[in-house]
């Protein structure tokens, strides 16, 4: 067993233990994406601190062209899924496009069902200032939130497409003051996409919140990766802040072919894949066939 896996049951984490973690100063929090029951299992044996079940789901497995086709079933079912793998993992649902903008009425009354029917611990959005009432009502509702900011890819394609925000003294400054409004709004982490490390590690010292970075450098309280990016299963999407850990794309390709090779030229499966029919039944069907 390898010794970065976990093998001790752990207590799910609560909103409130992982907001304490940044008095702890431990270690960073460890957040990682899952959106099934299998990868949610070894995830959780891998000892993550989160599962985040992101919108990123459109993208990476349902075949979406953005995260703005995901749907709030979606999401459900997802976290559903990741909640059997990982009964012992705090798992955050992201909310997802058009389920939250609407009113404070329309933003809890989301919330709830990710909580109640996707049993999740936790609920993600996208959005700074201009999210800080959603924040703070569906927090009252004693749902715990997590602000997501800088880059939003929900809503990037009408607001400058996906790159890096916080590069001009106006963004930057709209990115301290969006982290501000997340935190005083009640949220108890806030995750930040793909901003400048200098500006991340400004945020995270004037947060009393974690902030968990995704292209965001070091300086934050934790770290995220889409978990299909970081086992390499898309080689076509590459971008400068993913660590790949695993080359699971041209590994599947290869074992694919393989079996399809063995299968069509005969040499899968061999007799030790298949069960014997004992000779007893054997002898009764031979002498059934004679008559
Ligand atoms: O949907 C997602 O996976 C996310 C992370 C990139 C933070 O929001």
């Amino acid at each position: 067993m390898s010794d970065t896996t976990n093998d001790t049951p752990r207590a799910r984490l609560a909103a409130a233990q992982i907001r304490a973690r940044k008095q702890d100063a431990g270690a960073p929090l460890v957040m990682i994406t899952a959106y099934d029951a299998q990868h949610a299992r070894i995830v959780e044996s891998a000892g993550v601190d989160i599962i985040l079940v992101g919108d990123s789901v459109g993208t990476t497995l349902l075949g979406y062209d953005s995260t703005t086709q995901v749907t709030l079933d979606d999401i459900i079912h997802h976290t559903r899924a990741a909640r059997r793998g990982a009964p012992q993992t705090h798992i955050a649902a992201d909310m997802p496009f058009g389920s939250y903008e609407v009113s404070d009425e329309q933003a809890v009354a989301s919330a709830v069902r990710l909580i109640r029917d996707g049993m999740a611990d936790s609920v993600k959005l996208e959005g700074g200032a201009r999210m800080a009432s959603q924040i703070r009502a569906i927090t009252a509702a004693g749902i715990p939130v997590i602000g997501h900011i800088g880059l939003l890819p929900q809503t990037a394609a009408g607001s400058g497409g996906m790159r890096v925000r916080g590069r001009t003294v106006e963004e930057a400054r709209a990115i301290l003051a969006d982290a501000r409004a997340v935190s005083e709004a009640g949220a108890f982490l806030c995750v930040m996409e793909m901003i400048p490390a200098e500006l991340a590690q400004r945020v995270t010292a004037a947060l009393s919140i974690p902030t968990i970075g995704i292209g965001a450098g070091a300086g934050c309280d934790g770290q995220v990766l889409v978990i299909t990016d970081l086992l390499g299963m898309d080689f076509a999407f590459s971008p400068r802040f993913l660590k790949r850990y695993a080359e699971l794309e041209p590994a599947i390709l290869e074992a694919v072919a393989r079996y399809a090779a063995d299968v069509r030229s005969g040499a899968f499966p061999a007799a030790e894949h298949g069960f014997s029919l004992p000779e007893a039944v054997a002898r009764a069907l031979e002498s059934e066939e004679r008559q």
